[in-house]
């Protein structure tokens, strides 16, 4: 795989103010009315549970979460999503540990019953020690619940839409991929307002590799899904992007929901 720089952490510690009022306490558009509904059903009735949010950005998950009744641990490599997560979360009973999600010094084995990743997973250079420490840190019979661009067909830069307009069908919206099995990685540019970009890294890595991965640390896959788009979703991406979005996101979904039980 293709080093980059010096890995995430910088990338998203100097995005973590935007990023931070984007989520804010509800998620943006695409957390809120795409991902958010189908990772926090597979997470499921998480009152009295130990939970673990690895990679929670400014944290407003485990916060929700929180709410609802759990013990909740969150979990960021950059120093300012922390800064700010707490910041937010004064008053709630969320655990704030900055730390790489591959390296959970001080929690021990077994602690928890359900450990989720909220698209971070494809932003860990190490992910498969992040896998590894989920699975070390999670009770028997304790669940990984993951969401990440889907392998198939967001292969960062390698992918996109192709409309084709034809007299029969007025607008054919097709997805393109290519170099999908290789592992890689690549600068992700950010609108961040004004007209200026910022940049994280991203790592495409191929289905498989979640699969064996997952195998390898005694994690077995219990359920996959492909989150749909509301209706919310579809109407305020065509406002906002033309109709290549909102067409396409019905047909070819972007983001995959992964449950895994640790055996
Ligand atoms: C796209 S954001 C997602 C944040 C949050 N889960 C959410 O849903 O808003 C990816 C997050 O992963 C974090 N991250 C990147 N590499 C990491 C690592 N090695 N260990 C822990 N967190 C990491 C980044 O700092 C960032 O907050």
């Amino acid at each position: 795989m293709t080093r980059l720089g010096k890995g995430n952490r910088d990338g998203w510690d100097a995005l973590s103010d935007w990023y931070d009022l984007k989520q804010g306490e509800v998620g943006d558009l695409w957390h809120r009315a795409l991902i958010d509904p189908v990772l926090l059903k597979a997470v499921g009735d998480c009152r009295g549970k130990h939970v673990l949010d690895l990679g929670c950005g400014n944290g407003y998950l485990s916060r929700r979460l929180a709410r609802q009744g759990a013990e909740v641990t969150a979990v960021d490599a950059s120093p300012k999503m922390i800064k700010n997560a707490k910041a937010r979360g004064r008053g709630s009973a969320v655990r704030y540990v900055c730390s790489s999600a591959n390296q959970l010094r001080d929690v021990p084995n077994s602690k928890f019953d359900i450990v989720f990743a909220n698209m971070s997973l494809m932003d860990i250079s190490d992910a498969e020690g992040a896998v590894g420490e989920a699975a070390r840190v999670l009770k028997k019979g304790g669940r990984f619940v993951v969401s990440i661009s889907h392998p198939c067909f967001d292969v960062l830069s390698n992918s996109g839409w192709v409309a084709e307009k034809a007299l029969a069908n007025p607008l054919a919206v097709y997805r393109k991929v290519r170099g999908y099995r290789e592992p890689f990685s690549e600068m992700v540019p950010w609108n961040i307002g004004d007209g200026s970009k910022g940049y994280t890294v991203g790592y495409h890595r191929p289905l498989n590799w979640y699969a064996r991965v997952l195998h390898s640390k005694g994690l077995a896959i219990t359920a996959l899904e492909e989150p749909e788009p509301t209706r919310e979703f579809i109407e305020r991406e065509q406002e906002q992007q033309g109709d290549l979005d909102g067409v396409g996101f019905q047909e070819v979904p972007l983001h995959l929901v992964i449950e895994a039980v640790k055996l």
